[in-house]
């Protein structure tokens, strides 16, 4: 039997489909703006719409990792929740905190740091929010029957992106000073503690999946845990080349963060490895199907595509540019949407008791999406790279390269549809599974727990 709690995961995961959603329609938006249909300026600027979009997707992320954490723990750990009230005191509090920020963005009270645009009077209630849900997780944790490395590294890597957020809550007047230690934030999670997060989802699903005995698994867990932090950490520097501090930086950030694909590289060999290693046939192949696919487009968006403008002597030209929008795009989809998409499609059938994992929605979601991802990559890229070499090498005025470049958000556009298209699709296919029940978390069949 499994844990009846488990079912709070479900909220979250529904919060996190409304937000993605959202977060897709103001892709839209500046899609759209960016070949001058921007209908919507005097509501929706540009930059509003660029801080709603990243901020969208930070915070259906952070749900998606909370329901992870609330499925995951109770499972590993052998217990009920400690509180299942408190839980969704935390999931309403948290959708209040979005929504407040979401809506105060649209009135310009926010404050000018990318992807850290929340005022700091909410950073606050944020605080509150995350302690809440990490004294839930921790306490499940702490007081559970057992503690596996794959439930340490997932609340490791939580309570890591908890305390990272507190040197982004201080902003400093000095330009240099506030960027080096915005990155603390952006970088340090994604590149860092996020990553942990991945891996213990990760190691949860495969061990689910796969069938191949936990201690394999979890030794592979501490090897991407360690690749991680060795090139993570002073890997930051990649960020800190030409902002205006010691010039060593750019030794140590390009050494450091050309090492950092290797920390994703394992985590898709690893992958791979265990799906070709494991005997046991479980049934849910869709749940399969994002688990592997999160472990390799990663390694793709993240890794390769990352590596493609971390030294130097690239990151000097690229900058800034929609290189950098061709990497955030898969990375971000690659790692930790796959990821969280995984989880859902692993756990819904066990807290609805419908078994849809067969049936074509599933698949179709699937492709479309990523498809459509690979499409809006190559927009980016192309876009991307005709920037660079108009405006920073031959030196061409910012608006008039925009101008010529524009033609690649018309790809973009085409690209990003068949994206929403499959994501709809899957968001269908969630909303016919139905509510979770106790009854179908009491069903589930032992062997696959
Ligand atoms: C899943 C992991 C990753 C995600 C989600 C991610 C996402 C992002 C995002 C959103 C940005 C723009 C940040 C900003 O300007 O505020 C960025 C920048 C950057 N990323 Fe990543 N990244 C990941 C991993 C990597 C890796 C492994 C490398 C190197 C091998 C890398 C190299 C870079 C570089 C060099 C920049 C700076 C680009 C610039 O100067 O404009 N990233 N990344
Ligand atoms: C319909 C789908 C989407 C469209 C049309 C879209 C479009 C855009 C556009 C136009 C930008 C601004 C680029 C610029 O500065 O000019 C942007 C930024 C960004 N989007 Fe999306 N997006 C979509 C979905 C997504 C998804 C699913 C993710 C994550 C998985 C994502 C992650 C990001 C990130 C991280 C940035 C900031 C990149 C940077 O800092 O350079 N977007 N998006
Ligand atoms: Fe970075």
């Amino acid at each position: 039997m499994k844990y009846k709690s488990q079912k709070v995961a479900y909220w979250f995961f529904a919060l996190s489909m409304l937000l993605l959603v959202l977060q897709i329609t103001y892709g839209f938006v500046m899609g759209f703006a960016r070949i001058g249909m921007d209908g919507l300026h005097d509501f929706i600027p540009f930059n509003t719409a660029r801080a709603v979009h990243t901020n969208l997707l930070v915070v259906w992320l952070l749900s998606g990792f909370m329901g992870a954490a609330y499925y995951i723990i109770p499972e590993e750990a052998q217990r009920e929740l400690v509180s299942v009230k408190l839980a969704y005191v935390q999931l309403i509090s948290l959708a209040a905190v979005g929504v407040a920020a979401i809506v105060g963005y649209h009135f310009n009270w926010w404050e000018g740091r990318k992807f850290l645009e929340i005022p700091h009077q909410l950073d606050y209630l944020v605080v509150l929010n995350v302690l809440l849900f990490l004294a839930l997780i921790l306490l499940t944790l702490f007081k559970g029957k057992r503690k596996t490395t794959t439930a340490l590294v997932l609340s490791m890597g939580l309570l890591f992106a908890a305390l990272l957020y507190i040197p982004g809550m201080f902003p400093f007047d000095s330009q240099v000073t506030d960027s080096f230690f915005r990155w603390w934030v952006v970088h340090l999670w994604v590149e860092g503690v996020w990553e942990l997060i991945m891996g213990g989802i990760l190691a949860f699903l495969l061990i689910k999946l796969t069938g191949v005995d936990r201690e394999v698994i979890e030794k592979w867990l501490y090897v991407i845990v360690g690749l991680t932090f060795l090139s993570g950490v002073l890997g930051t520097g990649h960020h800190y080349y030409y902002i205006g501090v010691n010039k060593i930086w750019l030794i140590v950030g390009g050494i450091f963060s050309a090492l950092e694909p290797l920390a994703f590289l394992a985590m898709a060999l690893f992958a791979v490895n265990m799906y070709r290693k494991g005997e046991k046939k479980h049934p849910n192949k869709i749940a399969l199907f994002w688990t592997l696919g999160a472990a390799i487009v990663s390694f793709v968006g993240a890794g390769l595509l990352g590596f493609a403008h971390t030294l130097p002597q690239t990151n000097l030209y690229t900058h800034g540019t929609l290189v950098t929008a061709m990497h955030g795009h898969l990375a971000f989809w690659g790692a930790y949407a796959m990821i969280v998409l995984a989880i859902i499609s692993y756990s819904l059938p066990n807290m609805t008791g419908r078994k849809f994992y067969d049936g074509v929605r599933g698949r179709v979601a699937f492709w479309t999406t990523n498809i459509g991802m690979i499409g809006m990559t190559m927009a980016f890229g192309v876009a991307g790279v005709a920037q660079v070499y108009l405006e920073r090498k031959f030196g061409m005025e910012f608006m008039a390269v925009q101008k010529e470049i524009s033609i690649h958000f018309v790809v973009l556009i085409l690209c990003a549809s068949l994206f929403a298209i499959g994501v709809l699709t899957y968001i269908y296919d969630f909303y016919k599974h139905g509510r979770p029940t106790d009854e179908a978390l009491e069903t589930v069949e032992s062997s696959y727990l």
